[in-house]
């Protein structure tokens, strides 16, 4: 049974492996949820000792734990045993999960990928690479990815995807910039929605939104105005 159907909040370990922005928009959803939070962090884990994700764990009294062998997957299952953890959420992390914690935790891992999956994605196509190879690309609208995680880079079933426009005058900086913002709308609200277990994966790579009835689509919210986006993303994750 997990937490969503317990009612108490599910637990979540956020791995990541650079300065943990994602971390902290999760961290500020589910504070601004207060009682009704549907889930809480109660793990962060890195790579990387000196990540900036690990610094804000520590700063919200969170265990903060470095991982020095990322591709062990009897220690990383161990750790995540040892908090209980119910779902995990990648941001920033930039390792292989093992295909040992893949599998257990099949349907309750995600990840946020600042490209519009499966375009740009896949080993190395990460952080201002991405970013570079849409603007090489020529294409005139980037955006972010949630999808739930399986044994290869970046190529689980899409949960929610959110378009952002490419500039003329962007750089591999400024487009990253402008999808990180939206990558903060949006991946706290699909946290939020898998830790309800208003989304679920089903079979054959299918994924299904239980708030709104709507099966295998994944998630499309854009407006021009941030707000009304947040309140499409809002309507689409039921
Ligand atoms: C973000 O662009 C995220 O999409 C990617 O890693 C970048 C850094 O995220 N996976 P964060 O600031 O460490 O959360």
């Amino acid at each position: 049974m997990t937490a969503a159907r317990r009612g108490a909040p599910a637990r979540i370990a956020v791995l990541g492996s650079g300065g943990g922005s994602n971390l902290q928009a999760i961290l500020g959803h589910f504070d601004a949820a207060g009682s009704r939070r549907a889930g809480t962090v109660v793990l962060v884990a890195s790579d990387r000792a000196g990540a900036g994700a690990l610094e804000r764990g520590r700063q919200r009294d969170i265990p903060a734990v470095h991982i020095p062998r990322p591709a062990d997957g009897i220690a990383l299952d161990g750790l995540l045993a040892e908090h209980d953890v119910e779902l995990i959420a990648l941001a920033g992390y930039l390792k292989l999960v093992p295909a040992q914690v893949t599998r257990r935790y099949h349907g309750r891992i995600i990840n946020v990928h600042p490209a519009l999956l499966p375009a740009f994605g896949g080993p190395g196509m990460y952080g201002l690479r991405a970013h570079q190879a849409v603007l090489d690309a020529g294409v005139r609208v980037s955006g972010a990815s949630v999808h739930f995680v399986d044994d290869a880079y970046d190529r689980g079933a899409l949960i929610a995807q959110w378009p952002v426009p490419v500039l003329a005058s962007d750089t591999a900086e400024s487009l990253a910039a402008r999808v990180l913002r939206v990558e903060h709308l949006l991946y706290p609200r699909v946290v939020d929605a898998v830790a309800r277990g208003a989304i679920t994966l089903g079979g054959h790579h299918r994924v299904h939104h239980h708030g709104t009835g709507v099966t295998g689509d994944p998630m499309f919210a854009f407006t021009s105005d941030e707000e009304a986006s947040v309140q499409s993303i809002d309507l689409a994750l039921g």
